[in-house]
């Protein structure tokens, strides 16, 4: 271990950064021990340690057991009835936390616009009672597709209030993805806005919605947000659309109580990419969410009363559900929201940002790091960031050298940095360092959060000795984890509790070093992680067939410095059809039609066949070898035709 301002003689990975005094003496957790104690009861004594860990969440009726767990089906919280918006919102209305600011709002032109928690229950409560007067109801579901404005925060809490599970679909899923998310789930109603700005332009995500529900019988009410301003006019269909604040006009005041549901009721849906098939409806239940979520955010951000926090990611993704909205405001945090792009007007935004809102806590993904290195020292330094206590990174592997980066050009060498390891399906964060607790490494994600057992196994489900890699699994139920896929309770089973004897499979790979920090590699299954977008192989490559012009198709990442993965597709045509470059633009273009534009192929390329074992299956790794461009290390005996390999080269 050095000092904190250890520099030079090492590789970044063998570097390791102590909390500084300053830090640690506000800290929430202030010493290893500390850590090691309340882990140790968390997972020897949870009963203990969860009763006085939520005592300060709202509970109509408290729990009469902590967890029952059939294999692999668990629920948590036994007994408990609340509602998630009463801890989020109601709680502190009886406190100093009323008149706090809960959302700061930046739109992209640059307005700022602040909620207090008072404020904001208040539009809850008005949006629960026009949500309630068109008709939802405890377990119906509603599809959210809109920007980052408050309205997007508001929704969610509303339907949490009513019990109606939401299902947030991100703003750059294209029609097709929109309509599969909510027939899939047979939403009743959907909110939305005309459009979301974005990099100056407008996304129009109106015009989208009303392509994906133009076949599905299942919506009843889209409910449109005015971004753009009425003149803006996006068009309401009769009988069908209701502009937002009339719907809230309109409604029965009386109608926006808090629905007490039981601890397992559905809180929301979150679709996400697998190895194999459509999207998962990951579904999540109230009280173990919400536990999760609120403790995480309390010790891994180590909140005080005075930090103003920013998570910047969406709302549509799962750090938007846990960051930005559930685990902050459960804890009366001051939340930024942020509307628009990192670089719009230019690559000083995000520095802007902290600089106006005197940000003391900042949450962002490493692709957002590595695409500000690339523009230069120059723009974080213009900006004040004396406001910084704490960093944090999510959502893929960060790379020892963009941890520097972030350490020394927006930390100044004096903030930790939390790596937060977890996923959809974990709900909260599963692996990390607790930033005044122990030291922090580049490129490790650290230790297991409480409740947390993690572990390194082989196929077999073998412990690997330390340092070497192997599979990361979870060896026990956690209250925040997915409770099925919606409607495909074997799917669930198969995806993730059979791969490995008795574990949680998380499909990534890691190792475990000498001082039990993790180092989480990325994921072994056919899931990409491009610029932090999970994607999965499967959807690219159904969407591609579904081009007229294709036979077969598969894809494939590549290591890419600035998106981690970079999407590699390769498509064998139909017969007679020309291997033009302007049919490879197009193919592109398909995929980010149907799927979204963060899907779009970085790279398309023709083969006249693929890679196949004699039985038929495509043999990735050797495209993946490919894709990257070395040399094809492993077996190639199963191949079929090994004159494939050769034509793909050459191409
Ligand atoms: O591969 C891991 C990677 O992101 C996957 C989960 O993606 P998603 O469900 O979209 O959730 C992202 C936000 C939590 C994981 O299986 N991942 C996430 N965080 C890290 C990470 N890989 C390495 N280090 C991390 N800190």
């Amino acid at each position: 271990m050095n000092d904190q301002n250890a520099i030079g003689t090492y590789s970044a990975e063998n570097r390791s950064f102590e909390p500084s005094p300053a830090f640690v003496s506000r800290a929430r957790i202030a010493s290893r021990a500390q850590y090691d104690a309340l882990y140790k009861e968390s997972v020897e004594s949870p009963e203990t340690f969860w009763k006085r860990e939520t005592s300060d969440l709202v509970f109509d009726t408290p729990w009469s057991a902590l967890s029952e767990w059939k294999p692999p089906h668990a629920k948590w919280f036994i007994g408990a009835r609340l509602n998630v918006s009463q801890s989020c919102l109601d709680r502190h209305l009886t406190t100093a936390t009323r008149d706090k600011a809960a959302i700061i709002w930046e739109s992209e032109p640059g307005e700022t616009l602040t909620l207090t928690y008072a404020a904001l229950h208040e539009k809850v409560v008005a949006f629960t009672a026009a949500l309630r007067t068109l008709g939802v109801r405890k377990g119906d579901r509603v599809a959210i597709y809109m920007g980052m404005v408050p309205e997007a925060v508001i929704g969610m809490l509303a339907c949490a209030r009513i019990g109606a599970p939401h299902t947030v679909v991100f703003g750059g899923f294209a029609a097709e993805s929109l309509r599969d998310r909510i027939n899939d789930c047979g939403a009743k109603v959907v909110l939305t806005q005309d459009g979301a700005l974005r990099r100056g332009n407008v996304v129009p995500l109106k015009a989208t919605v009303d392509r994906a529900v133009e076949t599905i019988e299942t919506v009843e009410k889209v409910v449109v947000l005015r971004r753009l301003g009425a003149e803006a006019g996006s068009q309401l269909r009769a009988g069908r659309d209701i502009d937002w604040y009339d719907a809230v006009a309109a409604a029965d005041p009386a109608q926006g109580h808090a629905e007490i549901v039981d601890g397992e009721h559905p809180l929301f849906i979150l679709y996400t990419s697998g190895s194999t098939g459509k999207p998962k409806g990951v579904l999540h239940t109230t009280a173990g969410y919400l536990a999760g979520t609120h403790l995480t955010t309390k010790y891994v951000f180590d909140l005080q009363d005075d930090d103003v926090y920013w998570c910047t990611a969406d709302v549509g993704w799962i750090t938007g559900h846990s960051y930005l909205v559930y685990g902050p405001l459960s804890n009366g945090a001051t939340c930024v929201l942020y509307e628009g792009a990192p670089n719009q007007p230019d690559w000083g935004r995000f520095w802007q940002i902290i600089e106006k809102h005197r940000v003391t806590v900042l949450y962002t993904a490493p692709t957002a790091i590595r695409a500000f290195i690339r523009q230069g020292n120059d723009w974080p330094a213009k900006s004040d960031l004396s406001s910084l206590r704490l960093l944090g990174s999510v959502g893929e592997p960060i790379n020892p050298e963009a941890w520097m980066w972030y350490r020394e050009h927006v930390g100044k060498n004096r903030c930790p940095i939390v790596d937060t390891w977890w996923q959809t399906e974990t709900g909260a964060i599963m692996l990390t360092t607790l930033p005044g607790a122990s030291f922090t490494k580049p490129g490790s994600t650290g230790l297991p959060f409480f409740g947390v057992r993690a572990e390194v196994v082989t196929q077999e489900g073998q412990k690997v000795p330390t340092g070497e890699g192997g599979l990361l699994v979870l060896k026990q139920p956690w209250p925040s984890m997915l409770r099925t896929i919606y409607g495909d309770d074997e799917r669930y089973r198969e995806q993730y509790w059979t791969e490995i004897p008795g574990a949680y499979f998380t499909g990534d790979g890691a190792r475990q070093d000498a001082d039990g920090y993790f180092h989480v590699v990325g994921r072994i299954d056919d899931v990409l992680n491009v610029s932090g977008h999970r994607i999965g192989t499967a959807e690219i490559e159904s969407a591609l067939v579904a081009h007229p012009a294709v036979a077969e198709a598969a894809a494939v990442g590549r290591p890419d410095d600035l998106k981690g993965q970079a999407l590699v597709v390769f498509v064998t045509l139909k017969p007679n059809q020309p291997a033009t470059p302007d049919l490879k633009k197009r193919l592109a273009e398909h995929v980010a039609n149907e799927i979204g534009k963060f899907a779009r192929p970085d790279s398309v390329r023709f083969a006249e066949s693929l890679p196949k074992t004699r039985s038929g299956k495509i043999m990735r790794r050797l495209l993946k070898d490919i894709a990257a461009g070395i040399e094809t290390k492993g077996d190639v005996s199963t191949l079929e035709d090994l004159n494939v390999l050769a034509q793909l080269r050459e191409e």
